[in-house]
Parts: structure tokens; sequence; C-alpha cells
């Protein structure tokens, strides 16, 4: 026998078990966005490798050395998307949906990055990612962290907390960028190799360095919010407001700068502490310069993305399961011919009227076919045979609880199932 292929690090399959609670969530997501009035889009996975320098950045991690980066057949160098804002806002102008208009745009789907493998990071994950168009003001950066909010709440999930802080305008930047050098560069003999590098590319991320031998540095050097512009410091105010009066709780963190070159003003993260090193579950921001940057006309824009795979890492976590998208009745047969045809034809009557039903095909005896049924999650085991068949009625067991097993007429099964499983959340 050959050794078996094993799949690429990093990059994982999602089994059924799994994927009962990702379903959950990205059902439970979109019916979140919708009552927010965001519409889903969809965009391919490959782009051309420009779209990413120009919108990422040259000098961010990602752009410089965890892209997938290959070319096609036709020399062409081309890029597995690393984030979803860029491909969506390629597809905006592209199709001419942001030009004078509001939009408000959702999708989901696999990302690479070829980072170093570890719990919570890896090199295929999943987003879903928000991104809205056409408002400058900070009512949607409100918004967008009030649905984000209740996305939480709707999921059960608790515990996270928000940061967030501005960045500013590109203008403002680049000045506190001259200032966050000069500061730098004073201090240069105690800088690490890695802070070093930053310093003549992208000096804000050394604000980020997570080595402790820096802290107290990076502590005392000049703060971005000491040199903001008049305008972002009241856009920072205003959504600030906006989330007290909402009673969403935060804290402003001035080191948090993102690992994205594309935003401006309002940045954020919700963050845990319950999965180790990669405690950010879902993050975003402004990005008001993006679109004219990437050729359109310019549109203020703002948007998040949730990563999936540690949100579902969080929520399994917090023990909360994905069962409630499985079967809530398992079929047993005990027979063959007319018992077969009428248990098959009562699973397809009460799936219409709205029942989660798993059928059991292939026959076996009483006990093999309960013992699928309680692995298979469902509440309640519906058991056709021959003695029951001549009274047009069927036996059902409560798999959950110690109860004594009912027989019931096929007329009142739906009743049966509708009272108990309402009864029973
Ligand atoms: P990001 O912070 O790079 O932002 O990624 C967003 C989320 O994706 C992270 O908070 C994390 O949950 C998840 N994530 C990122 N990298 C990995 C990884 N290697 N393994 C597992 N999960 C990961 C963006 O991508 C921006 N496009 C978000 C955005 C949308 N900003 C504005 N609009």
């Amino acid at each position: 026998m050959s050794k078996a292929i094993q799949a690429i690090r990093g990059m994982n399959d999602l089994l059924p078990e799994q994927l009962t609670l990702w379903h959950r969530i990205e059902h439970t997501a979109e019916s979140v966005l919708a009552a927010y009035g965001y519409r889903e889009i969809r965009f391919p996975i490959v782009e051309k490798t420009e779209l990413y320098r120009r919108s990422i950045g040259e000098v961010t991690d990602i752009v410089e050395k965890e892209m997938y980066t290959f070319e096609d057949r036709n020399g062409d160098s081309l890029t597995l998307r690393p984030e979803g804002t860029a491909g969506c806002v390629r597809a905006g102008i592209e199709n001419g949906l942001l030009y004078n208009q509001v939009q408000r745009l959702w999708y989901a789907g696999p990302m690479f990055r070829h980072e170093r493998p570890q719990k919570g990071r890896y090199r295929q994950f999943h987003q879903i990612g928000v991104e809205a168009f056409g408002i400058a003001t900070p009512d949607l950066d409100a918004e967008l962290i009030l649905m984000s909010a209740r996305l939480w709440r709707a999921l059960g999930i608790q515990g996270l907390e928000l940061e967030i802080n501005s960045l500013g305008t590109a203008a403002a930047r680049a000045a506190y960028r001259q200032v966050l050098v000069d500061y730098l560069r004073r201090h240069i003999e105690e800088l690490d190799e890695d802070s070093r590098r930053r310093l003549d590319t992208n000096p804000l991320r050394v604000l980020d360095s997570k080595n402790p031998a820096l802290q107290e540095l990076i502590n005392a050097a000049p703060s971005l919010a000491d040199h903001l512009d008049d305008e972002s410091l009241e856009h920072f105010a205003q959504l600030r407001d906006l989330l007290d009066t909402a009673g969403v709780k935060y804290r402003i963190n001035p080191r948090l700068v993102r690992g994205l070159d594309y935003y401006s003003r309002t940045v954020f993260e919700w963050i845990t502490r319950e999965l180790g090193a990669q405690g950010a579950v879902c993050a975003g921001g402004r990005y008001d310069g993006l679109v004219e940057q990437l050729g359109g006309q310019a549109t203020p824009a703002a948007g998040f993305a949730l990563g999936l795979e540690r949100l579902t890492e969080l929520a399994a976590l917090q023990n909360l399961s994905g069962m409630e998208g499985g079967p809530q009745v398992y079929v047993a047969v005990l027979g063959n011919g007319r018992v077969l045809r009428t248990a098959l034809a009562q699973a397809e009557r009460l799936r219409s009227e709205g029942l989660r039903i798993e059928f059991h095909c292939g026959g076996g005896s009483l006990k093999s076919q309960l013992k699928r049924a309680d692995r298979s999650g469902a509440r309640f085991a519906l058991m056709f045979g021959e003695n029951e068949l001549v009274k047009s009625e069927a036996t059902i067991k409560d798999l959950r609880r110690d109860a004594p097993q009912e027989t019931v007429a096929f007329d009142r099964l739906m009743d049966f199932f509708r009272t108990r499983l309402r009864a029973s959340g």
C-alpha cells in the first residue's frame, strides 16, 4: 500500500460533526446582517497580486511574506486572497456599485495566509466579512460595532472585549510617523532586529511588538492620539458617544494599529482571553481612502471580518453545541415492503411540515437502529413496525429523557412532535 497523501499544513478538513456548529454560526450571522440591511456579494478567491499590494500595503507582513502568489499559465502574477476587503472593493468598483451610493455588503469564505500554523492560526481560514460604502459619519462605525455585538448575543457567546482606537487621516499619520521614527532612532540600540527593520518600512507596527523587552520603550513612545487631526478627534468622540449611549463597553487601546495599511480613523477588535495567543475573533475599521486608491471615485467605507475558526473554537469552549441544526427525529424501520413504504411516506410528510428527520436506511435489528438514533443527536426515535401499521400508529421513544414509550396515530404525529419540541425549547 502506498503512503496516504496528507493535507497541506495549516489547511484543515471540516467534518460533518464540526459543521453543525459552523452552520449555526453562519445562519445566525446571515440573519443578523440581514436585519441591518446587508446583502451578500461573492467575488473570486484568486485576484491579481497587484490588488493586494496596492491595498493591504507593500511593507505589511501579509504582502511581504504571507501571500500564496503564483504565476498562471499566461505568466500573470496571481494571489489566493489573504482577506476580503480588497476583492470586495475591486468588485464594487468594477460593477459600478460604489459610485454615489450607499452599499452594505457581506461575504463569507476561505482566505489564505502563509503564517506559522498554531492553535487559532491557520493557512486556510474562513472569514465572514462586512463592508459598507458611501457613509463617512461615525454612526456607521457604531452600527458595525452594534451589529457585531448583536451577533455575539444571538450566538450566546460571552466574554468578548471590544478595543477601539483612531488612526486619524493619512496625513496626520504621516506626520506622527516622523515623530515616532525620530523617537525610535534615539533608542535604536534598545530595539530588536524585527523592530529595526520596521523602523524604515512600517514604524507604527513597532508599537504592536509583543517583545517584553520593548514594552517600556513602547509605553514611553509619543502617542498617535496626541497627533490626530481635529476632524478625526471629533469623529472618534462622536463614535464613543454613540457607543456609550447604546451601552456598549469598550477599551481605548492607543496601541491598536492593525496589520493592514488601508485603515484611517476608527479601528476596532473583539478579543477573547480564552483562546491563548490568537485572541482576536473579529477586527476591522474605517478605510476612507481605499476605493480611490484602487481606482474608484473617492468613497468613504468601513467594515470588519470575523474569523470563523476562532469563533467556533470559542463557541465550543463555551459549550455551545451545533446540535440545534441536527435531526430532531430518527426514523427506525422494522420490516420491509409495506412497513418501509409507509415509514418513508410518513417521514416525507413530517419533513413537509418542517421537521428535520434522519431516516434509517438498510434495515437491521431494533437495537442497532436505536444505537444509531442515539448517535444522531435526535431527540426522538420514531419506530414503524408490522403491529403498529395495522392500526396506523407508530411508537415514539424519547432518547434524551427517561420516559415510557408512547404509541401515536399517524395523523397525530405532527401535533405530538410540535408540542414536545416546543416544550423543551
Ligand atoms: P484581519 O484582522 O487580518 O482583518 O482578519 C480578521 C479576522 O480574521 C481576525 O480577527 C481573525 O479572527 C481572522 N484571522 C486572520 N488571520 C487568521 C489566520 N491565519 N487563521 C485564523 N483566523 C485568522 C482583515 O482581514 C480585514 N479585511 C478586516 C476588515 C474588513 N477590515 C475592514 N473590512
